[in-house]
């Protein structure tokens, strides 16, 4: 058991579930007693992922799809909630940090594809998948939307770039007034705000960059998954019942604001 109560049987959809932060929350919740719904465009990570939770003794279910687009959305969240029934627990984690050579580009260097493509996965899919599963929460009176933000929402950090920043600030505002509108149903509505924490998202800049920032974090040192992962299933759980509209750091006290 993981420690948190009030997780075990309850649904949850997770999108980029086959990242390094996603499958970290996806076996949290697992080992919880959750029953998972996965979401992310790689096959072969998604399938994986799922294969592991099983044989590990969970219920999981994998959605293929691309989450920049409602359409998408859609399709994935009724292939999920036909498995599992309605959702639960949503928990917006998928999200892109384009670089060119290592380097995020500046606002003048920026081609409005990245731009757009940035907004749609960071940014509309949190909106496409809220929208999707707030109905049944509303309807059962009781649910919970963690979005995963990022430091670099909340202070500046050259690593990366405008667009980046500029979606993970826009997921604080979300929280808020998600928060705000739906806590009369007894759903709550938190964000996570990692700093440089472990996973294959950190390969698109050279090490010496993730070197540095382990220097100037408190701890000195990079988060693990796993940590994130665990303020994520507080969130969840029912410990955190009377949470709402609030942002943790997991960073390790970098870019304290
Ligand atoms: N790693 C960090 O240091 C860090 C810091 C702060 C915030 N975050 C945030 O945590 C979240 C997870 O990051 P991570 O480090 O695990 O990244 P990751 O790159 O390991 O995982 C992201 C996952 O999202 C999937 N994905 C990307 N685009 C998609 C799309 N259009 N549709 C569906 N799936 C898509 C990828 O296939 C991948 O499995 C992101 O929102 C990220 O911004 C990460």
């Amino acid at each position: 058991m993981s420690g948190f109560e009030g997780l075990s049987g309850k649904t949850v959809l997770l999108t980029g579930a086959a990242g390094g932060i996603g499958s970290a929350i996806a076996h949290g919740f697992a080992h919880a007693g959750a029953r998972l719904g996965l979401v992310d465009f790689d096959a072969g990570r998604g399938n994986a992922l799922r294969d592991a939770l099983r044989k590990a003794g969970a219920t999981a279910h994998f959605a293929q799809a691309d989450v920049s687009t409602f359409a998408a959305c859609e399709r994935a969240h009724a292939e999920l909630t036909s498995e599992l029934g309605g959702i639960d627990i949503l928990v917006n984690n998928v999200g892109i940090s384009p670089k060119t050579n290592g380097k995020a580009l500046r606002v003048w260097e920026m081609p409005p594809a990245e731009w757009d493509g940035v907004v749609a996965v960071n940014l509309n899919s949190a909106f496409y998948m809220a929208r999707l599963c707030a109905p049944h929460m509303v309807q059962q009176r009781g649910g919970r939307i963690v979005n995963m933000s990022s430091v670099a929402g909340k202070a500046y950090c050259d690593i990366v770039a405008a667009h980046y920043a500029a979606t993970k600030s826009a997921l604080l505002g979300l929280t808020r007034h998600w928060a705000a509108e739906l806590g009369e149903f007894d759903v709550t509505v938190n964000g996570l705000a990692p700093g440089r924490i472990s996973t294959p998202l950190l390969k698109s800049v050279p090490t010496e960059i993730n070197d540095a920032v382990a220097r100037v974090t408190a701890l000195r040192r990079l988060g693990t998954p796993e940590e994130v992962a665990d303020a994520c299933l507080f969130f969840a759980s029912d410990q955190a019942r009377f949470v709402t509209g609030q942002v943790l750091d997991v960073a390790g006290g970098w870019l304290m604001t």
